[in-house]
């Protein structure tokens, strides 16, 4: 239950506490280019270990990756007020390339679970860095935009977020989808609920909820300067599916070879995740449009791999 965190930004140092206050891993190491940061990162953790179960945290190098189950990438500059994601594509690429050979020299086993932005783009590079299996390479992906997107809904419908099933698939960025087909809540689907339960139903509200968990990063940043509680807590979702075999089904990034006409590379889907990483993919029975606009993300993302890696 031992897990290693590379890049101790708002990111990473958030992961570290939302995983330590859920006591979902016994031992941590914290590494960062500037030593320092990791190392007062590391020292503030412990500081609370009255108060939560025990646990084993330190700042670290690389040597020390070699036992970790799970070994997070959360390295790297983050979007500034103005930015998107892809904008970070070149600047990620270059310290992906210095990072995940460091990473499999000290441990060829773990699963690589990488949150940098570009997210999607930077999972397929870690891939093949790696040259790791397709299962043991993940992306946070939009489990944290499913979670925005159950948030905005639970707000609009008035009914707890956990009641509500809702996924966003494709890239975590601009182009995501809300696969709306598939929303239900207690298996009422959505168009249904609203019909049924909500008052004076306006249709168009399916586009502003859209909107909202499409540029919901962007006012946190314009706001507070970077986005760390919710993702934290997504990628601390996924560790706990992985380490403790959970089977929950996540909207990760995963490497896609031939799906839904959409070939070699990594997007959002809803998998199965265990302790293998992803064990599954699942195919859900989208429609003609949201399966058009999934391809059209994989397309986005498949261009700024292709501009980084040719
Ligand atoms: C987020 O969606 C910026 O990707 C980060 O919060």
């Amino acid at each position: 239950m031992k897990i290693g965190i590379i890049g101790t930004g708002y990111v990473g140092s958030t992961t570290a506490f939302a995983l330590m206050l859920q006591g979902i891993v016994s031992e941590m190491v914290l590494i960062d280019v500037n030593r320092d940061k990791a190392e007062g990162e590391a020292l503030d953790l412990i500081h609370s270990m009255s108060f939560v179960n025990p646990i084993e945290i330190y700042a670290g190098d690389y040597r020390d990756l070699k036992d970790a189950s799970v070994v997070i990438i959360s390295a790297g500059p983050s979007i500034s007020k103005g930015e998107t994601r892809l904008d970070l594509a070149s600047k990620n690429y270059k310290v992906f390339r210095k990072i995940v050979p460091k990473i499999v020299e000290n441990n060829e086993n773990c699963i690589l679970l990488v949150v940098t932005n570009p997210v999607d783009v930077l999972s397929y590079v870690t891939l093949k860095l790696s040259g790791f299996p397709e299962n043991r390479v993940i992306g946070s992906g939009t489990v944290l935009d499913s979670s925005r997107f159950r948030a905005a809904l639970s707000k609009k419908l008035n009914v707890d977020a956990r009641n509500i099933h809702a996924y966003i698939i494709g890239e975590h960025g601009d182009s995501q989808v809300a696969a709306w087909s598939l929303t239900n809540i207690m298996g009422i689907k959505f168009d249904e609920f609203c019909a049924t339960y909500i008052k004076n139903f306006d249709p168009a509200i399916k586009q502003e909820i859209e909107r909202e968990v499409k540029y919901s990063a962007y006012k946190v940043i314009e706001k507070k300067g970077a986005t760390s509680f919710a993702v934290a807590l997504a990628i601390a979702k996924i560790v706990k599916s992985i380490l403790r075999d959970e089977n929950s089904i996540l909207t990760v990034s995963t490497y896609v070879r031939s799906l839904y006409e959409i070939e070699d590379v990594f997007l959002s889907l809803p998998c199965v995740v265990n302790r293998n990483g992803v064990d599954k993919v699942l195919l859900p029975p989208l429609l003609p449009a949201e399966k058009g606009a999934l391809r059209n993300s994989a397309e986005v993302i498949k261009s700024y791999i292709d501009q980084l890696m040719s």
